[in-house]
């Protein structure tokens, strides 16, 4: 046979089985007189096409047409998963599940592949089954420390290109919850406390999901701001606050990836559970904003059958309880009307023809750690955050004759990770995943590379940091003492407090005590509380810090890389300052895991409310201008080791940007964030500053540039409940610019009319 016989060959095969299995779903009628060619036939029945595979056609028509082929048990198929398989020993795993949190089976002889989806907040969990491999990434929060919308790219990009090379079509990642509760602690898989920042830096990040031809996701829709009581808790806002914060940074996200899926949250919101809400997830989601994916249960967070799907949910995950068997006979007697089944499934086909997963299925090969690393590297470099540099302490000198002594942390061996769905299971770590509620460290040792970077005369010792006496005496030794501490945070819990866990307070103290030049290098999810930062000289917040996260963070210390990044929340002084002085729910009786605090008290989980009408709009740093309280650090803070000058803004016509220019006035090549705010006219009723857009400029040493920085319309306006819109008030209106909340030198004043 010639090569050219064999092509045709198979050519011919191909279309053999086309016809074949198109064939099955006409029936055997169809089937026969597809053989007997002579019969007269009917066109409709007898011309085998499926015409959803021309990939000319917009993803619309393509899933209509396949929606139409589809009979109601494989309607019914798509909307709901197969079982928890891997996260549920004893679970059945499908075939064809790959291993992640969720599989949905395809329907092969349309030519529609399995949903396999796999958690991947931070990189991609499950990645220990089979021996494979994933790229810890910095936390979310260290990403979006960078402000650099690139950077949100680059995350989600890994983690879609990673998920392509292990198989998995889906992404269930995608945390832009605000940061409203500072000790959440999930908050590590979340951007900020401020809307436009997480939701762009979210967006970007699904996008870069997608942009690998992956479905991606932005979860976990909507006011899921605490773990303490999420499956049973009532979060109550109301509307305009809604609007304006948590609702809005979902807006940004999902208008700017179009992510596939959308997962309703565990907690009730205003009064009904985050997945049978019809205001959110119908009426806001899918009608206000034009959501044209799917809404996916978060993991059992459906709570029934007509309600859920008439509200909007299009699936539940992972299992059938109400979305199977329940979903069909609801159908069959009416109570869901055929056309909203269809619409459920045309949002899952559609989306899956829209990001590519159809037409260019995951082909599986290995992962390629090396290039993993240098990604995660780069985005925990430009994710620290420098908070205090008294002295120059920073950055480090290397060469002879320098003592450094290193303490706590576990420096030696790597880098804390957060826990949960989130986690990422370790190199080499068990097969199946890590175990849930035990903290895992990734070998990226700071230590090694802060020797490797002080020269080889100098001598860095290295401390546990669990005996504070002998901490304090390993510091004493040295000219400088760097001190790693750390705060483990999971999904399912939350912290009572800002304070550092396990005593490292003290740590910090007798460390600061025994030696003037102290550095605290922090490895946290979120905020926490330093109650000795006059004592030391330097702090440097690195977040979990992903596994290039040791060489990132010796690159900060010794200057080879300038530190750039800013805060993406406001650090308290303490819980006293916050809106809610406790966690509500959270006490030392439910204990950290308060998952379902409101049963616990025995009371009805209806009673277990949490209100966040207390602070309503003033989330993070709108609450401590308001109430003015000065916090630790401000929200959008952080130092490098040059300095910027900021000058001449202009306002462009109708607020559409601002320009203005920024100067290196240092010694030192460095990045600057700078931040756009708006304060509104009196009439609004908001008499805080909100940001309205930021950049990042890379600047040499004495150089300067214009910036332009567009202005979002929608940031200027105000949620109308009467409208149920937004709109803009007339009035004046003022524009600040500078490179922190707090510090903002450069004010102009615009007059805007009503809109
Ligand atoms: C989490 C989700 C996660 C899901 C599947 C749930 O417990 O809240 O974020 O995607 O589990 O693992």
């Amino acid at each position: 046979m010639t090569i050219g016989t064999a092509v045709k060959m198979s050519r011919m095969r191909m279309r053999m089985s086309w016809v074949g299995i198109g064939c099955v779903g006409l029936g055997l009628g169809a089937l026969q007189m597809g053989v007997a060619q002579q019969a007269p036939q009917p066109a409709a029945a007898t011309v085998v096409s499926q015409p959803w595979r021309n990939a000319a056609l917009d993803p619309d028509t393509r899933a209509d047409l396949m929606v139409k082929a589809m009979t109601l048990e494989e309607k019914i198929q798509l909307v709901h998963g197969s079982g928890w398989g891997v996260l549920r020993p004893g679970a059945v795993v499908p075939a064809g599940d790959n291993g992640g949190a969720g599989f949905v089976p395809g329907i092969p002889r349309l030519g529609l592949p399995d949903i396999n989806m796999a958690d991947s907040a931070v990189g991609i969990r499950m990645a220990a089954r089979e021996s494979r491999y994933a790229t810890l990434l910095p936390s979310v929060i260290g990403m979006a420390s960078s402000w650099d919308p690139a950077m949100g790219h680059l995350y989600g990009a890994v983690i879609g290109r990673e998920l392509r090379d292990e198989g998995y079509n889906m992404s269930i990642g995608g945390g832009v919850d605000l940061i409203r509760e500072p000790r959440n602690g999930r908050n590590f898989e979340y951007a900020s406390e401020d809307p436009v920042l997480s939701g762009t830096m979210v967006g970007e990040l699904a996008m870069g999901v997608q942009s690998q031809e992956v479905m991606g996701d932005i979860k976990h829709y909507v006011m899921n701001d605490q773990e303490t009581g999420r499956n049973t808790l009532n979060a109550v806002l109301n509307e305009r606050a809604m609007q304006e914060t948590d609702l809005l940074g979902f807006q940004i996200a999902i208008g700017m990836a179009k992510p596939a899926g959308v997962m309703c949250s565990y907690n009730r919101v205003n009064g009904d559970y985050a997945c049978e809400n019809k205001y959110t997830l119908t009426d806001v989601l899918k009608d206000q904003w034009g959501y044209k994916g799917f809404v996916l249960s978060d993991w059992d967070g459906t709570h029934s059958t007509v309600k859920a799907v008439l509200a909007g949910e299009d699936m539940e995950q992972p299992g059938d309880k109400y979305f199977g068997a329940p979903l069909q006979a609801a159908v069959i007697a009416g109570t869901v009307p055929v056309a909203r089944l269809d619409d459920m499934v045309h949002r899952i086909v559609r989306s899956m023809f829209a990001t590519g997963v159809v037409d260019h299925p995951p082909v599986r090969r290995v992962v390629d750690p090396f290039e993993g690393r240098d990604d995660a590297r780069k985005i925990e470099e430009e994710g620290l955050v420098l908070l205090k540099n008294e002295g120059g302490v920073l950055p480090l000198a290397s060469g002879s004759a320098r003592t450094i002594a290193v303490i706590g942390g576990r420096a030696d061996f790597g880098v804390l990770s957060g826990g949960g769905s989130a986690q990422v299971d370790a190199p080499g770590g068990r097969p199946g995943g890590s175990e849930w509620g035990v903290p895992v460290y990734f070998p990226s040792s700071p230590l090694r590379y802060l020797r490797e970077q002080a020269g080889s005369d100098a001598a860095v010792s290295f401390d546990a940091g669990t005996d504070v006496a002998e901490a304090a005496k390993a510091a004493a030794k040295a000219q400088v003492a760097v001190v790693f501490v750390t705060q483990w945070m999971s999904e399912g819990m939350d912290r009572m407090t800002l304070s550092l866990p396990d005593n490292q307070d003290a740590l910090v103290e007798a460390v600061a005590k025994a030696n003037p030049n102290t550095v605290v290098v922090l490895e946290t999810g979120g905020p926490v509380s330093m109650p000795w930062s006059a004592q030391v000289k330097g702090i440097v917040e690195a977040w979990y810090p992903g596994i290039g996260g040791g060489e990132a963070i010796a690159n900060v210390l010794f200057g080879r890389v300038n530190a750039s990044g800013k805060l993406p929340v406001t650090f308290a002084a303490n819980d006293a300052q916050l809106p809610h002085p406790k966690v509500t729910g959270l006490t030392p009786e439910t204990g950290n895991n308060g998952m379902d605090a409101g049963a616990h008290h025995g009371k009805e989980a209806e009673n277990f409310t949490v209100d966040y009408n207390v602070e309503g709009m003033l989330v993070g740093y709108k609450w401590f201008e308001v109430k003015d309280r000065t916090p630790l650090f401000p929200f959008g803070f952080g130092l490098s080791y040059t300095s910027f000058a900021y000058s001449g803004l202009k306002v462009a016509e109708g607020a559409e940007s601002v320009s203005f220019t920024v100067k290196n006035t240092g010694a030192r090549a460095g990045d600057e964030i700078a931040e756009v705010y708006v304060t509104l006219p009196k009439s609004a009723g908001e008499p805080f500053r909100k940001l309205a857009g930021f950049a990042r400029v890379s600047l040499a040493a004495g150089a300067s540039e214009t910036v332009t920085v567009p202005i979002s319309p929608l940031y200027l306006k105000v949620f109308s409940t009467q409208k149920s819109g937004w709109e803009r008030v007339g009035g004046a209106y003022s524009i600040e610019v500078g490179g922190s909340s707090a510090e903002l030198p450069l004010k102009a004043e615009v007059s805007l009319a009503a809109e």
